[in-house]
């Protein structure tokens, strides 16, 4: 699908047709397409945890406050996030770069990242939703429809997933073939109340 027909007709599919299965291709597809969203410096600060474990979707829906997306799409993603990328091994970021660049932009990030606790933090969400996005519209695109989640209880679901110590959770996603179309638009804001020029 060509990109703007997936960017108009993305919407956040809440029923999913529990028996369609997403192939392992498409999968693995769409995980390395999302895993080229920009990030600042590189660092990747995304971790995506695939869901396969029945019982465990179970108690995530719950955790969810019962949302039945959670447990009837083909899959679900919880798009997690390591708030010390930036400090963990950072050369990994700039590994097939030219050597002069990897010295000067290494040292340049640990410098910009250092001691800034919610820059850090707020890095690593930045960083998750354009991986969000990202997945949502090549999802689009390879004829599959998405919702992003956070309608949770990120207390219970961090326990349910042994979410590691300094991770945090972005979102879930869900992806699969709808088995509803969403509602009509909520109602999107007139261009000019979002649009401005130079400065507020
Ligand atoms: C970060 C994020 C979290 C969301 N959480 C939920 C959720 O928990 N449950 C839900 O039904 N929809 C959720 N949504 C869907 C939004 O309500 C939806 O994106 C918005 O109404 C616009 O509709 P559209 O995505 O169909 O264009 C979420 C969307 C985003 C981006």
């Amino acid at each position: 699908m060509e990109l703007f027909k997936a960017v108009e007709s993305r919407r956040s599919v809440k029923h999913f047709d529990v028996t369609a299965e997403m192939p392992a291709e498409d999968f693995t597809r769409l995980v390395q397409a999302t895993m080229l969203s920009p990030t600042s410096y590189n660092i990747q600060h995304w971790r995506f945890l695939r869901i396969t474990d029945i019982s465990l979707r179970s108690q995530l829906k719950d955790a969810a406050w019962g949302q039945q997306q959670v447990e009837g799409a083909s899959e679900l993603i919880i798009l997690c996030a390591d708030i010390n990328a930036w400090s963990d091994r950072p050369e990994r970021y700039w590994a097939d770069a030219p050597k002069e660049a990897r010295d000067v932009l290494v040292p340049m990030l640990t410098e910009f990242y250092k001691g800034k606790e919610q820059l850090q933090r707020d890095e690593a969400i930045r960083s998750c939703g354009l991986a969000a996005q990202t997945m949502m519209l090549a999802a689009k695109s390879m004829g599959y429809d998405t919702g992003a989640l956070v309608g949770f209880d990120p207390e219970r679901v961090a326990e349910l997933i042994n979410l590691p110590e300094g991770y945090l959770i972005g979102m879930m996603i869900v992806i699969g073939k709808a088995a509803k179309v969403a509602n009509g638009r909520g109602g999107q804001l007139p261009i000019d109340e979002v649009l401005f020029e130079n400065t507020f």
